[in-house]
């Protein structure tokens, strides 16, 4: 058994008030000694204010995403290095919301996952397929080819990232992959970084997708799900906790 990693992503949501009452809420209830390990993933202008926030707490900070470029000429973009200026730890790479609005490939999302390994950051790289993909049969194909993108580009690496599945018919929707769903796809993902990394069993692989304080302990009890990656439960307090307590 892996220590788990629960990682709440704020997505666009927050403000300087409302992301320190949720930190100071969160900080309140968590034990001393919590089980699992912790992270927020707040957008950009805010990682400065919850690197403070979260000081002495044991929580890390992680970014949403990253530019595939070094430094430049590249307006809009922030860089692996710049984010670990601000003590980032993690950062999500090829978020479905990413790929899909934003049209981010497989190739793309590699390459920033080797930005943030490069920059000393660990890349939290998110695979997951649509309904459709689900219905023509084809969910573990999809999330091979988007990690094999990944592990191809970054094979040396490859156990120094962490993995999220979150099937996109999943997010937001309230609708949870049952926990034998999620640990086939899981128990698929962890034979396939088998074959390309001796540290696989020791390899991180959330879940993400409608994670909520009532299902969350049985999705984090199957033998692959090392983790959640957490949308809107983690921007409630007691929310974000029950899971971070169902996570031992
Ligand atoms: O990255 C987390 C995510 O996309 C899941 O969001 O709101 O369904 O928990 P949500």
């Amino acid at each position: 058994m892996n220590k788990k990693l629960i990682v709440g992503n704020w997505k666009m949501n927050g403000s300087l008030a409302a992301n320190e009452a949720l930190i100071q809420a969160v900080r309140a209830g968590l034990p001393a000694q919590a089980a699992c390990d912790v992270a927020v993933a707040v957008p950009s202008p805010y990682l400065a204010q919850v690197q403070g926030l979260v000081a002495g707490s044991g929580i890390d900070v992680a970014a949403q995403d990253v530019s595939q470029q070094e430094v430049g000429a590249y307006t809009g973009e922030v860089a692996a290095s710049m984010l670990r200026d601000f003590g980032v730890r993690y950062v999500l790479v090829g978020h479905s919301e990413r790929r899909q609005l934003h049209g981010e490939s497989d190739t793309a999302v590699a390459e920033k996952a080797q930005r943030a390994l490069a920059a000393g950051l660990t890349p939290i790289v998110c695979v997951g397929e649509t309904l459709a993909e689900r219905e023509a049969g084809q969910t573990e194909a999809v999330v091979r080819r988007q990690l094999a993108a990944v592990i191809h580009l970054n094979g040396r690496c490859i156990s120094e990232v962490v993995v999220a599945y979150e099937p996109v018919w999943a997010i937001g929707t309230g609708r949870t992959a049952t926990p034998a769903q999620a640990q086939d796809v899981h128990a698929a993902l962890r034979a396939q970084l088998a074959a390309a990394s001796t540290h696989a069993s020791a390899m991180r692989l959330l879940y993400g997708g409608s994670m909520n304080a009532a299902n969350a302990a049985q999705l984090l009890a199957e033998q692959d799900i090392d983790g959640g990656l957490v949308g809107g439960a983690s921007l409630k307090a007691p929310d974000f906790l029950s899971i971070i307590a169902a996570a031992q």
